[in-house]
């Protein structure tokens, strides 16, 4: 049977950070570092699995048969798990997958592999599936397979973004919208160093805290909590659940007020929003670290930049700039290197792509 190539980028979220699961409003935008997923249908129900980044381990199962290793081809598993409970018939398949999307860096690795083995299976397969459909199985088989439970972004983003447009997605309706960068923006991405993981504690906790606060206001999803209205029943709750909700519900406008921003190319502006962004996640949802902060603090004083923030589920990750265009290279190669002299630590940077 021919063998089929797909492919599905990383992302970078250029605001709009831990709303998703909210039910809120998200702005990313695909990068070039991508995942290729080359598949290979067989005559049998036998999966096999390999990474370029992992060497010669294979991983095998029979579908139907799906089990949790605690290892990358869970994200595979998970998909085909999600098929058979979907009632979609899919066959055995050799699948070999190549990715230069930085693990635990923010640019969400797993989506891009995600939604290109999702993309390979549908061409190899003639699945009828659409690209909103595709996004929400990935997501599913994160949630219910994977275990890590987050929201829809990463997944959307891989199936429908791209790099000169960010995709401003209502996660309640997952209705969404491209909307172009404006000429004269560049987006820098520098890496901390510092990986996260989100099936893990952190992500968790800061996802049950803010479904309490939003419980304490009545509300299902803090979606439905209106900033105007309801600032002061916001900061009348006990402290903690009070900064998570105030992030979540002042991140939603400023998500809506950033599209309004690149729509009318009002970089300072935006800018403005990514540095409140990141205060409100340093200080209320509390998902920075400090390496993280060093890097929007180093950016902050760097002529050129007009806003940066942490992007991405946080306690590590990438930091995402809005600069001039043309001059992203040399900025991104400053702050990279003041950040590696003042911490040890290898500010790697994602965006632009030297190579
Ligand atoms: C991770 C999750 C997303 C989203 C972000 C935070 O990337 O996968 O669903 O919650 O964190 O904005």
């Amino acid at each position: 049977m021919p063998e089929v190539r797909a492919e599905a980028p990383g992302r970078v979220n250029l605001i709009g950070e831990h709303t998703d699961y909210h039910e809120g409003f998200v702005l990313p935008c695909a990068v070039p570092q991508r995942c290729v997923a080359t598949l290979r249908p067989r005559d049998d129900r036998r999966v096999r699995a390999q990474s370029e980044q992992i060497g010669d381990e294979v991983f095998e199962y029979e579908l139907g048969g799906e089990q949790r290793r605690d290892a990358w081809v869970d994200y595979v598993q998970g998909l085909t798990w999600v098929l058979a409970k979907r009632g979609i018939q899919v066959g055995g398949f050799d699948l070999h997958l190549d990715s230069d999307v930085p693990l635990g860096s923010g640019l969400s690795s797993s989506a891009a592999l995600e939604v290109a083995t999702m993309r390979a299976l549908r061409a190899a397969f003639d699945l009828e599936l659409t690209d909103v459909e595709l996004a929400r199985i990935a997501q599913r088989a994160e949630v219910e397979f994977v275990g890590a439970p987050v929201g829809i972004m990463d997944q959307m983003a891989a199936s429908l973004a791209g790099e000169r447009a960010a995709l401003f997605l209502d996660t309640r309706s997952l209705e969404f919208e491209q909307v172009p960068l404006p000429a004269d923006l560049e987006l820098v991405v520098i890496n901390s160093g510092v990986a996260h993981q989100h099936a893990g504690g952190d992500y968790v906790t800061r996802r049950r805290e803010s479904e309490e606060a939003a419980r304490l206001l009545g509300v299902d999803r803090l979606r439905d909590v209106s900033l105007d209205r309801r600032l002061d029943e916001i900061n009348a709750l006990p402290s903690t659940h009070a900064r998570r909700a105030r992030h979540v519900v002042t991140e939603n406008a400023r998500v809506l007020e950033a599209r309004t921003c690149l729509l009318a190319g009002d970089l300072k502006r935006l800018g403005q929003l990514f540095f409140e962004s990141h205060a409100s996640m340093r200080d209320d949802y509390e998902i920075t670290v400090p390496a993280v902060d060093l890097l929007v603090d180093l950016s902050r004083r760097q002529p050129g930049v007009f806003g940066a923030r942490m992007t991405g589920g946080g306690f590590g990750g990438a930091v995402v700039l809005a600069v001039t265009a043309g001059s992203g290279a040399d900025i991104a190669a400053n702050i990279s290197s003041k950040y590696s002299n003042q911490t040890g630590n290898d500010g790697q940077v994602l965006l632009p792509r030297l190579t």
